[in-house]
């Protein structure tokens, strides 16, 4: 079976190269030429742990091609994932501009039967969009196109690949259904099997539904600290609870990322669309749009309102650890809005700086490691939890603060720190 993957970002590049260590042959297609020649060379041009040794395994027995070149490689494939990226307009509505040329680039050169499967997350509807295109130059219709949502995330994206929770089907025959079962057999999760626009929805309810669990229990945080409640105890033990569930209970600054933020904006949209008010959705987004301005209070309020002749360290500007992607990260939206401040403030983070020296304005002290931050700070906050950030030497970032003060975003110290003579500030626990 020929697998073609066209846009290969965080999503395109992992199936690419899981579909190639499970034995397939795949072609790549990418319009960046940049990023098509890092490919080439067998370097990811973007952070993700373990990737780039399977990415070279995989280019040495020679199932990996990287290309820009649609005309050659499309009539010889079997099957086209559809991968890249699906940015929000400015009113939240997804904007499938890459999606339409592909779908038109790829019309004029499929040859027999081809599965064209979309693993971008695309609103309701993309599915019958993508095939009125290719109709329009296959009257014969020798296609199906099927929904395949992507559920990865960065940072452990290649585990994710290997052990999805489920791999969604959204298809309208059985001779595609078959066709992308065959691909995932590897895999030997559970698969869920439907039409391509409940597949649609299940992308959008599953982010929303996530992002909604991080915005509770960060409302309910900011209720513990003012009540001298213990959100992690109150997180842990609903938790506890099977119809809740452990996971994203975990307070903080905020979702962010490339996903969750345009999910629920694009959800809100569509809903919109069919006249249908989700008025929980959007407010979640609205929480989680305040979030930052909720936390530059509180550093002020930490602050003694003054910002004069103060120094910040930030500790983490990637979205969440494990990654360097900066896309709608808490941490940048901090900086930027205390780089408004008469504050100096300095960031660090180990994978980031790159990305965060383009977003961020010259004024931003950029360090090399977490002791360069911390150094004649009055105030270090920790806003990524990446591991070295939680083994951090305390008596030493002690000694070279102005203040030994820390304010954890991510809980990851507790008030017992303060017996070391820092002055410590978490999320929901006071
Ligand atoms: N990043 C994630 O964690 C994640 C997880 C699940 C789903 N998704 C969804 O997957 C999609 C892709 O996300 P991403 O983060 O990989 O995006 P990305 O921006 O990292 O990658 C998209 C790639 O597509 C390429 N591209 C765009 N138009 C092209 C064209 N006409 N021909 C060839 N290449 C083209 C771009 O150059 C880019 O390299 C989005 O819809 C996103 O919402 C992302």
């Amino acid at each position: 079976m020929q697998i073609t993957i066209i846009g290969v970002g965080y999503v395109g590049l992992v199936q690419a190269v899981g579909l190639a260590d499970f034995g397939f042959n795949v072609t790549c297609i990418e319009k960046d030429k940049e990023k098509l020649r890092e490919l080439k060379f067998g370097r990811v041009p973007f952070y993700e742990p373990d990737l780039e040794d399977l990415l070279r395994k995989n280019l040495k027995r020679n199932r990996l091609n990287f290309t820009d070149n649609y005309l050659d490689n499309i009539a010889q494939s079997d099957v086209i994932f559809i991968c890249v990226g699906t940015p929000p307009k400015k009113n939240g509505e997804s904007d499938l501009r890459f999606v339409d040329q592909v779908s038109k680039e790829i019309s004029n050169k499929i040859k027999g039967y081809t599965v064209i499967v979309s693993k971008s997350t695309v609103p309701v509807g993309t599915s019958r969009r993508i095939e009125n295109i290719l109709k329009k130059k296959n009257s014969l219709k020798s296609f199906d196109v099927v929904s395949n949502p992507e559920f990865l995330r960065e940072g452990s994206a290649l585990e994710d690949f290997i052990r999805p929770d489920k791999v969604i089907i959204g298809c309208r025959t059985i001779k595609a259904e078959k066709i992308l079962k065959k691909i995932y057999k590897p895999l030997n999760r559970p698969y869920v099997v439907t039409n391509n626009e409940t597949a649609e929805v299940i992308k959008y309810a599953n982010n929303s539904f996530l992002a909604t669990k991080i915005t509770f229990i960060n409302e309910i945080a900011d209720l513990c600290e003012n009540i001298d409640a213990e959100v992690e105890t109150v997180a842990k033990a609903i938790g506890l609870d099977g119809r809740i569930g452990p996971k994203f209970l975990h307070p903080g600054p905020g979702y962010g990322g490339s996903c969750f933020p345009k999910d629920v904006k694009s959800l809100i949209y569509q809903g919109k669309k069919n006249s249908i008010d989700l008025k929980i959705v959007k407010a979640v987004d609205k929480a989680n749009e305040l979030r930052i301005k909720f936390l530059v209070k509180r550093i002020k309020k930490i602050l003694n309102n003054k910002f004069n002749n103060i120094q910040i360290g930030i500790l983490g500007i990637s979205f969440k650890p494990n990654t360097d992607d900066i896309r709608k990260s808490p941490g940048i939206k901090l900086v930027r809005d205390l780089s408004k401040t008469k504050a100096k403030i300095k960031v660090y983070d180990p994978q980031a700086m790159k990305n965060a020296k383009k977003e961020l304005n010259k004024t931003i002290e950029f360090c090399s490691n977490e002791y360069e931050v911390a150094k004649n700070s009055n105030l270090l906050v920790i806003v990524t939890e990446w591991n070295q950030f939680k083994n951090l030497n305390l008596f030493k970032i002690k000694k070279i603060m102005k203040k030994p003060m820390i304010l954890d975003l991510r809980n990851i110290y507790s008030k017992e720190i303060e017996k070391n003579g820092f002055y410590y500030y978490a999320i929901g626990n006071n």
